[in-house]
């Protein structure tokens, strides 16, 4: 190991357990729930095997008044939760790590669709998030002296069921708008008895529940408390630099362990397109003054040096990672090894937060076995050896190309790469340049870096085969991705796309890639749901272009809601001055003009343009599959298969285009068929 490394890899003790490392893998959910428990105990015991210190599950209601349905979140309300609880514990303990569970109480937050129950909080003030599936339209009920008791009870039950569970870590979850911080936030706590008012009387829930879990755990298991500091540290105090100083000298030695984050999730797990690395460091810097208990942070930390400087300084004393541990989940053993060159980092793209907040279980562009590790007994650092001594053709050094090469190389296999441009990346190499993206050529990079270890890789650039090339080759398999187009099109009035073909002064992404320049106006039809409309949009500003916008959704990228990023691009293209117009459709291109139709009042009206760019829908590039499969005689040319992978079988996000090299690198020699999935459904009652 590096010598500079040695600091993470310190014993640290919590009350009355001690971790074997500072790697700590903080609350996140992983979007199984308690429906899942093997895929659930699999991912986590995978994290445990590769080296982190602590492993702890994501929120776990308390009780059936704090109900998050349709999310698939853990429960641990009655004894009947236990089981599948005790398949994580096991699975941590094995690799000699502690495992912790985050007891969440939802209050008005959680909407109880399923229990029906009202929900909860200290003044009956609404929680009011903009977006449609977090909208309620019930308020809370303010909670009577009853109320307050049985929070405290539910807390203390779930401990002894967590404790039975065999957790050595066990939260109280103070964060974000759930209930306990409710009580300490002046603006939903109006309450005029011992629990509002002063921060002493308003931290005095969360103090309550805390001593009881204390009681009740009563030395076998040590209590955190997870809690968001952003806004706490913006509240005046009167006795102390701010609401989160008094508090911690208020309460700062009660449990044994702080866990530290923001109050809002798109704040506190941002995109990397816009935030940096150890970012939350003016959060967090603040607490280890005030406490002598162990203090972890995050930050998108993914780098051991950031790690290290964080340590080091003084401003935590644990490393806390949700996304680190999911990209690479032997992050801490490749650093004890000095492997740190094999680090998959985390590119920052929050496909993993789209999962979860999709509902279905969290996956990983730069990881495809996340998820996966149960259902498909997939191991992210040791794929299945090979079975046969078959050589094989990858056709496209993309991302798929390279996943299938990397994973095809681990397993054994012999791998010839043939890359039509002069360097391998594809898309990457284009997207990579573009403002804030600089953190998606990991996914080339570490790819690289491995196959360019592999004596079993050949790599040859500037080769564009044709079909009678890969016929006279002599591969065993052939697989082509040859990755899609960016296609000139318009929408009709239901939303389907219909081709144009080339026009004077239309031009696609693909051609601002390849170098073509654009007049100084230019008009962005945005038609795709992901970030190219406003990512094109900022780099184009950037160059002194005059950019506007015209979307037929309510916003610019809306799918980007999902991982977090929709808000923070609308704020980035007001900053940049790029007018939006949105819920509108081009219906004619004219020279020097677009007619376009407005879908809420079906107005037109006319935009004058220089240059119109399209971003639009994207066609998969698989001539040359076609041609090949279409090939009778291809036993006679040696080749035993032929699939096609990535974005040229169906274009996607990255990550679509890694897991199905993956998919295919892990699989083409098993003869299964897609259908043979296990799933796992939850138990009958
Ligand atoms: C997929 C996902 C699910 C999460 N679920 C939870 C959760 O259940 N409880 C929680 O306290 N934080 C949750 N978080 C937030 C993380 O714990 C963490 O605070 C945040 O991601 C910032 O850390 P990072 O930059 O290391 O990812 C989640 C994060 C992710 C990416
Ligand atoms: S999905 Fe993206 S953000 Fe999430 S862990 Fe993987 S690489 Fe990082």
């Amino acid at each position: 190991m590096n010598e500079r490394y040695k600091i993470l890899f310190e014993p640290v003790k919590i009350g009355p357990v001690t971790a074997k490392n500072r790697f700590y893998q903080v609350p996140h959910a992983m979007g199984s729930g308690n429906d899942m428990p093997k895929t659930r105990a699999a991912q986590r015991g995978i994290k445990a095997e590769g080296g982190w210190g602590v492993i702890n599950t994501g929120y776990c209601s308390i009780h059936p008044s704090s109900d998050d349905r349709p999310l698939p979140f853990s429960r641990i309300w009655s004894d009947a939760d236990i089981p599948a609880h005790e398949l994580m514990v096991k699975a941590v303990h094995e690799h000699d790590a502690l495992a912790g569970i985050e007891l969440f109480h939802g209050g008005a937050y959680t909407p109880n669709r399923h229990s029906r129950l009202t929900s909860l909080s200290p003044s009956g003030i609404q929680q009011r998030p903009p977006e449609l599936d977090t909208m309620q339209i019930t308020s809370p009920k303010v909670m009577d002296s009853q109320d307050i008791k049985n929070l405290i009870q539910w807390h203390v039950d779930a401990t002894k069921r967590a404790l039975k569970a065999g957790f050595d870590v066990i939260y109280c979850y103070a964060g974000m708008g759930f209930l306990p911080y409710h009580f300490l936030h002046p603006d939903f706590n109006k309450r005029t008895d011992g629990y509002g008012g002063s921060l002493k009387n308003r931290a005095r829930l969360i103090s309550e529940i805390i001593s009881s879990m204390k009681e009740t755990v009563d030395g076998k298991a040590a209590i955190a408390v997870r809690i968001s500091t952003d806004e706490l540290l913006g509240f005046k105090s009167d006795n102390a630099e701010s609401e989160a100083h008094e508090l911690f000298e208020l309460i700062g030695e009660l449990p044994d362990l702080w866990d530290l984050k923001l109050s809002e999730w798109a704040k506190e797990c941002p995109s990397g397109r816009f935030a940096e690395s150890g970012h939350m460091r003016p959060y967090n810097s603040f607490a280890k003054e005030l406490t002598s208990k162990p203090v972890v942070g995050v930050g998108w930390f993914t780098s051991p040096d950031v790690m290290v400087k964080q340590i080091s300084d003084g401003v935590l004393d644990f490393v806390g990672a949700a996304r680190a541990s999911i990209a690479d989940p032997f992050l801490p053993n490749k650093i004890l090894e000095g492997r740190e060159d094999e680090i998959r980092e985390c590119i920052g793209c929050n496909i993993c937060a789209s999962c979860y907040n999709g509902g279905i279980p969290v996956r990983c562009t730069q990881n495809p076995t996340m998820g996966e590790e149960w259902r498909r007994g997939w191991h992210p650092e040791k794929p299945k050896t090979k079975s046969t001594d078959s050589n094989i053709l990858v056709i496209g050094g993309g991302p798929a190309g390279l996943e299938t090469a990397t994973t095809l190389s681990k397993r054994g296999y012999r791998v010839t790469i043939a890359e039509k441009e002069d360097r391998l990346g594809g898309r990457i190499n284009h997207e990579s340049i573009l403002p804030g993206m600089s953190s998606y050529q990991r996914v080339v990079d570490y790819r690289y870096n491995q196959i360019s270890q592999s004596e079993l890789v050949e790599t040859f650039l500037g080769n564009e085969l044709k079909k009678e090339d890969v016929l006279d080759l002599g591969f065993d398999h052939v697989v082509t991705a040859t990755g899609s187009k960016w296609n000139p099109s318009l929408l009709n009035e239901k939303l389907t796309p219909f081709n144009i073909g080339k026009m004077p002064n239309v031009l696609t992404p693909d051609d601002i890639f390849n170098g073509a320049e654009t007049k100084d106006e230019v008009l962005i039809y945005d038609f795709d749901y992901y970030y190219m409309g406003g990512l094109l949009a900022e780099h184009l500003t950037n160059q002194g272009k005059k950019v506007s916008i015209i979307s037929p959704f309510p916003s610019v990228s809306p799918w980007s809601f999902m991982s977090n990023e929709v808000n923070e691009i609308a704020l980035r293209l007001h900053e940049k001055n790029i007018k939006t117009n949105k819920e509108e459709i081009i219906q004619i291109i004219e020279k020097d003009h677009v007619v376009t139709k407005n879908l809420v009042s079906h107005q037109t009206r006319e935009t004058n343009y220089e240059t119109l760019l399209i971003v639009g829908n994207r066609v998969p590039q698989r001539g040359l599959f076609d041609e090949l499969i279409s090939e009778e005689n291809l036993s006679d040319h040696g080749i035993k298969s032929i699939n096609n992978i990535g974005d040229s079988n169906a274009p996607g996000a990255v990550v679509h285009a890694i897991y199905s090299g993956h998919l295919y690198a892990n699989t083409f020699d098993e003869g299964a068929e897609e259908s043979d999935l296990k799933f796992e459904y939850a138990t009958i009652q």
